[in-house]
This record gives C-alpha cells, sequence and structure tokens, in this order.
C-alpha cells in the first residue's frame, strides 16, 4: 500500500501532484510520502504488539533526517553501521538506547563515539573486534554492551550481493564456534554481553530462510543460558523484502507471526532492523526524459536521473517500475531502454522496458525508490546530489537541497592555493 496514485491522468503523492513538485524543485528528485512512511512503520510494528520488542530501522536504506525523525517519533529506534550513520541518528534526536550498532569494519574512534553516546548494544563481527571494543571501553572506564553477530549459514534466496548469512560470507561468527566466542566475550571485564544478533540477507520474500536462521540462533540462546549467559536481546536484523514487480513477500503480520512462534517462550526483547520494507514503497524518484533516440539496435530514452542518482539497476541488474507522470491515452507502447547521462554503458535505469512512446520534456516516476535510492547515490561524473522531498497531505516540504556545483567542490584546494 502507498500512496502514488493517479487522479485523472495525473501522477499525485497524497495530495499533491508529482508534477507541480517537478517544475517547482526541478527534476531529478526524490519523493517520499509521509503517510506511507507513516503507515508502513505502524503495520510493522503493531505486528510485534504481542512481545517485547524494538524496532531499529536499517538507516542505509533511507538516512534523511526527516525520514528519521518521523519514525524515531513513532517510537522506532536506530540500526547504525558507521560513525556517520550514528551522527545522522543522534542529531535528529533517536534516543541512543535504542540504537544498535552493526558492520564488520568499526574503527577505533567510531567505537569511542559509540561509548560516548551510550547506545543500546554494539552487534560484534570478529573476536579482534570484541576485544578492541573492551579495550577502548575499559581505557574510558565503561563498559560496553555487545551482542555477537552469528551467520546462521542460511540461504536467503536473494541476489549474492546481498545475501549475508552464507558460511562464505564476511558477516559474523560461525555460528559453529559461537559458544567459545560468547566464552571468550564474558572473560573480558569491560564488556557487557546481552545479546545474540543475525541477518541473513535483504529483499528476501520467503518466510522460511527467517524461521530457519531464527530456530538456530534461539537454539543457541538456550544453550548460552544454560551454561550462565543471560541473552536479553535477540536481534533478527532486517531482510524483508518488498514488491518491486510481481514478487509477493509475506506481509509483516504472517512474518511476525512465524518468528513469535519461534521465540515466545524465550524471554528475551526481540529487536528487528527492517530498512527496505519501511522505505522502499514510500519512495518515487522523477526524472525528465531528455531526449529520445533511435539506433538500428535499440530504442532509448535519455532521462536527467542516472546511476549516480539510482544505482540499483546498473548494480544489481534491480527492476523499478517507471511510470509516466500523465498519462495520455492513445499513445503506441515502445520498448525501450531508460538510460542515464553518465558516461557508461552501465547507466541505465530500464532496460528492454515497455513504455508508452514518451515526450522530450516529460517527467517519469521511478517507482519503489525510497530504499537504498538516494543513500546510495554519488557525486560521479560532478553531478550533484537530487534533492529530497517529504509530502505530507496537501503539502510538500524539501527536506534535503539538491547539491550546487559549489558543494561539489567544497573542501577542495590545488596545490597553488595551498602555496
Ligand atoms: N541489518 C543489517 C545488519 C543489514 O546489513 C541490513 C542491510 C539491514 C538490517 C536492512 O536490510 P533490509 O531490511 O533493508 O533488507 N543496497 C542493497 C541492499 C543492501 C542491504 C545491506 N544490509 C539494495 O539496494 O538492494
Amino acid at each position: 500500500m502507498h500512496h502514488f496514485q493517479y487522479r485523472g491522468d495525473d501522477l499525485y503523492c497524497e495530495e499533491v501532484p508529482v508534477a507541480r513538485i517537478a517544475s517547482e524543485v526541478g527534476t531529478p528528485v526524490y519523493i517520499y510520502s509521509h503517510a506511507t512512511l507513516t503507515r508502513h512503520f505502524r503495520v510493522f510494528d503493531e505486528a510485534f504488539a504481542g512481545v517485547l520488542h524494538l524496532v531499529c530501522f536499517a538507516m542505509k536504506a533511507n538516512a534523511n533526517l526527516a525520514v528519521l525523525k518521523l519514525f524515531s517519533d513513532l517510537g522506532g529506534g536506530l540500526d547504525v553501521v558507521s560513525g556517520g550513520e550514528l551522527f545522522r541518528g543522534l542529531k535528529t534526536g533517536v534516543p541512543p538506547q535504542r540504537i544498535v550498532y552493526a558492520g564488520v569494519g568499526k574503527s577505533r574512534e567510531e567505537i569511542a563515539y559509540a561509548l560516548k553516546s551510550d547506545i543500546l548494544m554494539f552487534n560484534v563481527e570478529s573476536g579482534q573486534e570484541l576485544r578492541l571494543i573492551h579495550e577502548v571501553a575499559s581505557g574510558m572506564g565503561v563498559r560496553a554492551r555487545v551482542a555477537l553477530r552469528v551467520n546462521p549459514d542460511v540461504d536467503p534466496k536473494t541476489h549474492p550481493y546481498i545475501s549475508t548469512g552464507l558460511k562464505k560470507s564476511k558477516f559474523g561468527f560461525d555460528i559453529g564456534h559461537a559458544l567459545e566466542e560468547y566464552e571468550a566475550a564474558r572473560a573480558l571485564p569491560s564488556l557487557d554481553v546481552v545479546g545474540i544478533h543475525h541477518h541473513i540477507g535483504s529483499q528476501i520474500t520467503e518466510i522460511r530462510p527467517f524461521v530457519d536462521a531464527l530456530e538456530k540462533t534461539a537454539a543457541l540462546v538456550r544453550t548460552l543460558r544454560e551454561r550462565g549467559t543471560e541473552i536479553r536481546y535477540l536481534d533478527v536484523g532486517g531482510g524483508l523484502g518488498i514488491t518491486y514487480k510481481d514478487e509477493e513477500p509475506p506481509l509483516p503480520a504472517e512474518f511476525a507471526r512465524a518468528l513469535i512462534g519461534v521465540i515466545r517462550d524465550l524471554d528475551v526483547t526481540i529487536v528487528l532492523e527492517p530498512g527496505r520494507v519501511l522505505v522502499g514503497n514510500a519512495g518515487i524518484l522523477v526524472t525528465r526524459v531528455l531526449y529520445t533516440k533511435q539506433t538500428p539496435a535499440r530504442n532509448f530514452v535519455v532521462v536527467d536521473a542516472g546511476m549516480n542518482d539510482l544505482a540499483r539497476p546498473s548494480l544489481y541488474g534491480s527492476y523499478h517500475a517507471i511510470q509516466t507522470v500523465r498519462q495520455v491515452s492513445g499513445r503506441p507502447e515502445m520498448t525501450v531502454d531508460v538510460v542515464g547521462p553518465i558516461c557508461e554503458s552501465g547507466d541505465f535505469l530500464a532496460k528492454d522496458r515497455g513504455l508508452p512512446r514518451c515526450e522530450p520534456g516529460e517527467l517519469l516516476a521511478v517507482m519503489s525508490a525510497g530504499a537504498y535510492g538516494h543513500t546510495m547515490s554519488s557525486n560521479y561524473n560532478a553531478r550533484p546530489r537530487a534533492p529530497e522531498v517529504m509530502v505530507r497531505g496537501n503539502r510538500y516540504h524539501v527536506v534535503r537541497e539538491r547539491e550546487t556545483f559549489e558543494d561539489l567542490v567544497r573542501g577542495e584546494r590545488t596545490l597553488d592555493e595551498l602555496g
């Protein structure tokens, strides 16, 4: 369910015509729907209402402060993976007791920053990291709350780049060795071992892999308890998929029911790290057609958004539906490649896509772009990053301005300037 719908022939976001935003703010532009974000958070959160739980939004999916604030006001926390994400979260006012910190490469400085901020817990990914957190915490005279991220070796049946819980993956501790690792962690006096974490991948559209992973982790929690390690937080990561095209992922309620079935007797707070499912279908990327071009081999629609704005199609071959912002009846359909202005053949938003014959100047909406859209955008080809707009009811707000050319060179000096 989302709030991007046609009224007559024009695409609206809630009560605002998309074309109006595009003409006033320019293109390319990301547009998010406040009502959709709110609904997605509530539905997900309420699905777990029967158990102690904390929804820590995986802000790598969408790090805009307005989005973070909205979820925080609804009671959400954050899953962060860097000092920069922690900074964004704290700047938004997300309570640190609701922040968990994962990632295989936390630096000493990032660890110190998170300890100083007194976050809920670190999701620790290696023995060396455990020892470094211990060392930094004891140097600061504090105790660090930690969970060990275990790798349950479950195939989530998704794109290989976003599978993270397979045996060969770089993430977490091998589940077969987890008991020894927990023993090692408990021996470090500046660590407070409070949890367990796993995350098996992203855009997962079946329940089975989630349940398989949780059964393995839950069994480990029981064994740990028998051996005297009290696990208070069971963090199941993120990964619930969305519909981009014709996928039929489980609804949050079904997802919750299945997970709760596994952990009901476990007496833990379940931590969830949804990213895509909260924001993916709450955002679109609006782009303008610059040119249409026919070669003997193909039909191209050249638009003003490129792989620097939305990397997913070129990086993973991801499908994003593309719709004309204005529907015009009677146009013939054509098979086209929708391509951007970047000087790379991999710069496309869609390939072999059926679209009504487009005209230069018209607007296209790239759907389901709210997750891993703006956060993965770059300045490649010296392109300023796109603005982000949040629509609430009949008003829209620019929640991040378009970058300027001056922004592109901020902080740079030539050797001549430096003398
Ligand atoms: N927790 C951890 C530890 C993660 O690594 C991730 C995503 C999540 C939670 C959130 O997963 P989600 O609910 O969004 O599936 N750039 C890729 C996705 C990379 C996901 C990385 N980790 C894409 O555009 O598809």
